[in-house]
């Protein structure tokens, strides 16, 4: 008589075989394919999604991405940033904007690729001038400049700008024609409306005016944030977005948003 347990016998084969589909296919299902279909999925790769599905954190599976190991950002946006204060800072922070005229235009709007400043939300300057400061965005010149600058000296910039007449141009609207990313986004790939946090409709705190800057700077600070050369998005909420773009679609938003220079005079 046979034995059971031996190769033998076709029934152990059939078990043991079986038992091997049945365990490679649950495996995908709960480390690869559950993971890839919930709708916060950021995964980049078969790896992320198995250190995803067996729940470790995700700054341990993501140590070793080059994008991710200075930290992103330790700026904390708070809502008494977007305040500018009634004192004298406005004042003191246009005598400090004299040595950011030669980039950014003597009222804050750029002749050059430097971005615009005029209008600018104020927590947005506070946030990005720390982050060169602190090393998390990388510039030469604006890493050089803001590690001079004190706290108080970001702030008082950030309520000189906030004061100047927003890039004299209209907040984006639901009302006018829109591409389809910045309207709706694209579910499928992770898009949000760029709408939905950028402008004047629902500005999200810490989400910049981008509104008539200049289209170079735009595509820049896009494929900087799709390559993970810059990383101080909080949460990367820019990145993964971002990721996701063609140079195409890349082109076509910064074309747009740059294109409402000058559309509207906006206070
Ligand atoms: C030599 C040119 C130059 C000077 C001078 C300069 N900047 Fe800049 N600034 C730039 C460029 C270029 C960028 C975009 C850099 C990048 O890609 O990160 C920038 C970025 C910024 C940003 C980020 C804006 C955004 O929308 O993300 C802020 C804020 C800023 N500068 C403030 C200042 C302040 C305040 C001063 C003066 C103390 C100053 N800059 C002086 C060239 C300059
Ligand atoms: C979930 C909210 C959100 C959505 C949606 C969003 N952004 Fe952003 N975006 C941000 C935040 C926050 C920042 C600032 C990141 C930082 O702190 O440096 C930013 C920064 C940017 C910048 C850099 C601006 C500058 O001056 O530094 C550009 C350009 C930009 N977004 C374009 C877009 C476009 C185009 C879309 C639509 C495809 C979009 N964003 C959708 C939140 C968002």
């Amino acid at each position: 008589m046979q034995r059971l347990w031996s190769w033998n016998n076709a029934w152990f084969r059939w078990s043991v075989a079986s038992l091997v589909v049945l365990l490679v296919g649950s495996m995908l299902v709960g480390f690869v394919w559950l993971p890839s279909v919930h709708s916060d999925f950021t995964a980049k790769s078969l790896w992320d999604s198995i250190c995803r599905a067996a729940g470790v954190p995700t700054t341990w599976s993501d140590a070793n991405t080059p994008e991710k190991r200075p930290q992103s950002t330790s700026v904390v946006l708070e809502r008494s940033m977007t305040r500018v204060s009634e004192n004298d800072q406005v004042g003191r922070g246009a005598t400090l904007a004299l040595n950011c005229t030669m980039c950014h235009g003597a009222q804050g709007m750029s002749t050059s690729n430097a971005p615009n400043l005029a209008g600018q939300y104020p927590e947005v300057v506070i946030k990005q001038l720390q982050d060169y400061k602190g090393g998390k965005r990388s510039n030469a010149v604006m890493e050089q400049l803001a590690s001079s600058l004190s706290n108080q000296d970001i702030e008082d910039l950030a309520a000189y700008y906030a004061y100047l007449p927003k890039a004299r141009t209209a907040p984006t609207t639901y009302d006018e024609q829109l591409p389809a990313l910045v309207r709706v986004g694209d579910p499928l790939r992770n898009i949000a409306p760029c709408i939905s946090c950028h402008g004047g409709v629902d500005q999200k705190i810490g989400t910049p005016w981008i509104e008539g800057m200049p289209k170079d700077y735009l595509i820049a600070q896009l494929e900087a944030f799709k390559s993970g050369v810059r990383r101080n998005d909080a949460q990367s909420q820019m990145r993964n977005m971002v990721r996701a773009m063609t140079r195409d679609e890349i082109a076509e938003l910064a074309s747009f948003y740059a294109g409402k220079a000058g559309a509207g005079e906006h206070k």
